[in-house]
């Protein structure tokens, strides 16, 4: 599947579910596979650590635009530009973390988590080795995620078939972060990953 295509893989990711406990489980997913791919990639106990934290909490902006688009005073879902709207959402995340005590890498982490390695992403363009290592490796989790799991338009996907896309759009991914996620996904525990 290209990124041409209705469904595009790195898109998937930013969908705004006002389902709450779907968000939460994605977030749990997240946090667990960035920690083991961060594990796979002989990073620092701490900062593996770190990367936990911030797979939990990187999707919180999207509480904010939640409410924002079906809260009390929203706009028609089908008139305001919804993607424009969901593509805040890390940097809304970053503001509601922003002095609170986490560490950078956390804060930096999700704020990037949106950046692909080809430039294309969000919010500042980053490319390549410009996006925080933490944000490459949340990335690729979170995409993945994404695709395993349920949405209203489709059902989730197998291992072989969001492997297989993603490999189609590689090009937003740090390459060195992928293999070490592929290896972290074909060991067995992680074979009946889903959401
Ligand atoms: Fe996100």
């Amino acid at each position: 599947m290209s990124a041409n295509t209705q469904e595009n893989a790195a898109d998937l990711d930013g969908f705004i579910s006002l389902d709450i406990s779907e968000e939460f489980k994605h977030a749990v997913q997240v946090s667990h596979l960035a920690f083991h791919v961060a594990k796979e990639m002989d990073l620092e106990e701490e900062f593996c650590s770190e990367l936990s934290v911030a797979g939990i909490l990187h999707d919180i902006g999207k509480l904010r635009l939640v409410d924002h688009i079906y809260g009390d005073g929203a706009q028609d879902p089908f008139v305001i530009e919804e993607l424009k709207y969901m593509r805040m959402h890390s940097t809304l995340a970053y503001e509601e973390l922003l002095g609170k005590g986490y560490p950078d890498n956390v804060l930096k982490s999700i704020l990037y988590h949106h950046e692909n390695y080809d430039g294309s992403g969000y919010p500042a363009n980053l490319r390549g080795d410009r996006i925080p290592l933490g944000a490459r490796i949340l990335r690729i989790c979170d995409v993945y995620s994404a695709l395993r799991s349920d949405r209203p338009y489709r059902k989730a996907m197998d291992m072989d078939t969001a492997m297989r896309l993603m490999i189609d759009e590689v090009r937003y991914f740090d390459m060195k972060v992928f293999l070490a996620f592929q290896r972290v996904v074909h060991k067995c525990e992680w074979r009946d990953f889903k959401g």
